[in-house]
């Protein structure tokens, strides 16, 4: 096996959303350093042509390929049990997979789409592997958050959006309850060697918003993408918490541009992180 740096030989890294945008770019990035990379993709077609895309390009065939549709809870919860059936390490799990709909939409468990892709997967799939995680301590935990976190709010009389739903409202809830998430998890998780921040990947051309859109709905977000820097640009913030010594041992931060910053005021707010856990915890029976 050749790989550009070795710096990540021997870690073990799941990034989910891996055959597209960020998620393939940080793929990528990480398998060139050494890593096993551990793919988790909604579709399995896609996810193989991503993985022999990444395979050849960093010249590292530890990349493995897992299916999962992370807006059903019995799908991730598969998922880990596919994982833990050929590894009991895990080093870095990068909960990137994210969704943007102009519509109201149900999950399979009766939630509202992006609540469920974009937070409580990642919710529920890092209660899943934390056990795994601190086995294999040191070990980083890395979300994906926006910059629309700083738009957000929490309802929590209505988190599902049943009462007033409107695409960035519920797009904003969903990134600015994965850093409540993530702030409330790395003070659950001090002394443990694992580690949790989330992040900004800035404004990236992907295919965000695009899947199941519109034709004009995806010929806008065309032309709005084309505004926006590379995968391999957005990637950065993802690869830098994953992988840079500068960060062992940081937790409980937020970053863009792989600099720490402050998130939207309410996301400090102990108690809220309190109740939305406690909430999320009902909501996938954890
Ligand atoms: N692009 C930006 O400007 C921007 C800005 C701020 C934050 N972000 C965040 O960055 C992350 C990556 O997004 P991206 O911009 O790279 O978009 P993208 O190209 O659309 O990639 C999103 C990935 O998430 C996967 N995904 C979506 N729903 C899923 C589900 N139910 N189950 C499993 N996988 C699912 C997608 O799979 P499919 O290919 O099968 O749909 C895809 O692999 C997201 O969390 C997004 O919110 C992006």
């Amino acid at each position: 096996m050749q790989t550009v740096n070795s710096s990540m030989q021997g870690k073990i890294c799941m990034v989910t959303g891996a055959n597209s945008g960020i998620g393939k770019a940080t793929a990528l990035a990480l398998a060139q350093m050494g890593a096993t990379v551990v793919m988790v993709c909604r579709d399995r077609a896609r996810g193989e042509e991503a993985r022999s895309e990444i395979t050849t390009k960093s010249k590292n065939t530890a990349v493995d390929l897992l299916q999962a549709d992370l807006s059903s809870q019995q799908s991730i919860r598969q998922l880990v049990e596919n994982f833990q059936q050929h590894s009991i390490h895990l080093h870095v799990l990068i909960n990137n997979a994210g969704a943007t709909f102009s519509g109201r939409r149900e999950t399979v468990d009766g939630l509202e789409m992006m609540f469920a892709v974009n937070y409580l997967a990642p919710f529920l799939l890092t209660h899943l592997l934390l056990d795994v995680l601190k086995a294999s301590a040191p070990a980083r935990i890395v979300n994906v958050s926006s910059g629309a976190q700083a738009l957000g709010s929490i309802h929590l009389d209505d988190l599902q959006a049943e009462k007033h739903y409107s695409s960035m409202r519920a797009y904003g809830q969903s990134k600015l309850a994965i850093v409540l998430f993530t702030y409330e998890l790395a003070r659950r998780l001090q002394g443990t060697g694992v580690t949790a921040n989330c992040l900004d990947p800035g404004f990236v051309a992907t295919n965000i918003g695009q899947r199941g859109a519109s034709l004009p709905v995806r010929l806008l977000l065309k032309l709005i993408w084309s505004f926006g820097t590379s995968p391999e640009k957005g990637a950065q913030t993802s690869i830098y918490l994953a992988s840079s010594p500068e960060v062992e041992g940081v937790t409980g931060q937020y970053f863009a541009k792989s600099i720490p910053r402050r998130s939207a005021s309410i996301s400090y707010d102990e108690s809220l992180q309190r109740h939305l856990w406690e909430q999320s915890a009902k909501l996938v029976n954890v």
